[in-house]
């Protein structure tokens, strides 16, 4: 069973993103900048935005914090969102999901210009993204593929089940594995699926994204085959000073020596969020900086 950690993956993309901007700013003298709304102070999503400001800083990208509070009106929203649209120092916008629940997440997307949605969530890059034409991935679909690619691992011909049908994962996943060139077959399962192991047993690459820590257990596995896991759950964890550990949706314990490849939790597919957040961003600022978008 091989290990298949994001790190190393992760560090060979930051290393041609260091190249390609500092090419960048000695044609342009601009940096690649990200701009980063954080509604509310839920734990998780702080942590995430922080972790995200930390990298783009490290990779010397410009960066925009804005945080507001969880009670913040939608349109006072929108208008910060359509000034970061405006404002021409800005490349990637990135809305930290999940939105309080009073916010219409898809309106908060929609308003964000297309040629800056580093998340690729918005439907002008979903769309392009369906039809197989060139757009901003979403960051953990794509840091998949910069994995499987990485390491090696074969898509022609082999069914693909994904559990998990969210705009953010399962369905970009799904849309990219079965696209020429990647050839999957792609069954995509969801928390109605009838008799789920039935459909999981047939994987040979299983891609877990449903948010349910340890959901996945061996007997729901085939012998040899590759194991994605995307979950990154908090589980009570007295022992730990933090009070919590970080676990993924598949029971790595029991699952890992049936598979001949899994990503763990965390290490695994984690780090390639962000790293194909800041290839994002790098990617609007080119194209800003070309005129193209
Ligand atoms: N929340 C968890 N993952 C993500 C992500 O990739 N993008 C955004 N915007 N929110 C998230």
């Amino acid at each position: 069973m091989k290990e298949l950690t994001g790190k190393e993956v992760a560090a060979s993309i930051y290393e041609n993103i260091e190249i390609e901007s500092k090419r960048l700013y000695e044609q342009f003298q601009h940096r690649p900048t990200l701009a980063v709304i954080l509604v509310g102070s839920d734990p998780a999503s702080m942590a995430y935005v922080s972790s995200k400001k930390k990298k783009a800083l490290e990779l010397g990208f410009g960066h925009k914090d804005i945080s507001l509070p969880a009670d913040i009106d939608e349109n006072t929203l929108l208008s910060h969102i359509d000034d970061l649209n405006r404002d021409s120092e800005v490349d990637g916008i990135l809305v930290q999901l999940p939105l309080p629940a009073h916010l219409d997440e898809s309106k908060v997307i929609n308003s964000i210009a297309a040629g800056k949605d580093v998340d690729g969530l918005h439907p002008t890059n979903m769309g392009h993204l369906v039809r197989e034409e060139e757009t901003f991935i979403s960051c953990t679909p794509h840091g998949i593929l910069k994995m499987l690619d990485y390491y090696e691992i074969e898509t022609k011909g082999k069914h693909v089940v994904v559990i998990g049908r969210s705009a953010i994962v399962g369905k970009p996943i799904a849309a990219l594995l079965m696209q020429k060139g990647r050839d999957a077959t792609v069954t995509v399962c969801h928390s109605r699926t009838a008799d789920l192991p039935s459909f999981t047993r047939s994987a040979d690459i299983l891609i877990v994204a449903i948010g349910r820590a340890n959901f996945v257990t061996s007997d729901m596995v085939k012998d040899g085959a590759v194991v994605i896991d995307v979950g990154i759950n908090r589980v009570d964890d007295a022992s730990r000073k933090r009070g919590y550990r970080l676990t993924g949706d598949v029971d790595f314990d029991s699952v890992a020596s049936k598979c001949t490849a899994i990503t763990p939790v965390p290490r695994g597919v984690g780090p390639m969020t962000i790293a194909m957040l800041m290839y994002n961003t790098l990617s609007a600022a080119k194209l800003h900086m070309e005129g193209r978008k």
